[in-house]
């Protein structure tokens, strides 16, 4: 794995955006709305850095990849969401690459007429925004790569990885294998 930001530098980023955060909220109750699964590390950082009165919630999105379709139909589920009527919400994502899931979250809570909805990223991929949303707050930019830990997963693994890493060929070798070991058990 080619690792891209430290623990170090994934400490200062995310400092630097609660700090963002906590300078544009001021004053105000906000809301952190995480998107399920990506951002738990993230939001779990980040709201024991901003040093303000806030509730926390969760909203889950999951992208079903179809045998046929390129990008895999979204489904949203705000079930286990906080009530957000009238609240200023700041909705957490782990990145923004195409942006077409901040984009639809960001629909969804429309639904709930908070008083307003801002949003922040771990991460923003150069070059891949196909929407006109952009987030209101962004910790990195990153090139145009795979990446994976603090929160990011491939095929649900590797969230756990406390610094940020480009997936490299042998790793999908090792995670194939993997996998498939995994399966003989
Ligand atoms: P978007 O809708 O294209 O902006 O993609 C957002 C979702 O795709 C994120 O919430 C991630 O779950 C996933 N994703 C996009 N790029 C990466 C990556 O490099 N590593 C891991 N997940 C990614
Ligand atoms: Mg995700």
């Amino acid at each position: 794995m080619k690792i891209l930001l430290d623990k170090e530098k994934l400490h200062d980023g995310v400092s630097r955006l609660a700090q963002d955060i906590e300078t544009a909220f001021e004053g105000r109750h906000m809301t952190i709305i995480g998107v399920l699964t990506g951002s738990v590390v993230l939001v779990a950082d980040l709201i024991r850095l901003i040093d303000q009165p806030m509730r926390v919630g969760v909203i889950q999105a999951s992208s079903y990849r179809g045998a046929t379709t390129e990008r895999g139909e979204l489904i949203i589920n705000s079930e286990l969401m906080l009530d957000i009527t009238g609240r200023d919400v700041l909705l957490v994502d782990d990145i923004f690459d195409t942006g077409h899931t901040l984009e639809r979250v960001v629909d969804k809570l429309h639904e709930f007429e908070p008083s307003s909805i801002r949003s922040a990223v771990l991460l923003r991929k150069e070059g891949r925004q196909e929407v006109e949303y952009e987030p209101d707050f962004a910790a990195f930019r990153i090139p145009d790569e795979f990446v994976v830990g603090y929160g990011l997963d491939y095929e649900d693994m590797y969230r756990n990885l406390p610094f940020l890493a480009a997936l490299e060929p042998e790793d999908l070798q090792k995670h194939a294998e993997h996998v498939s070991a995994n399966q003989l058990l």
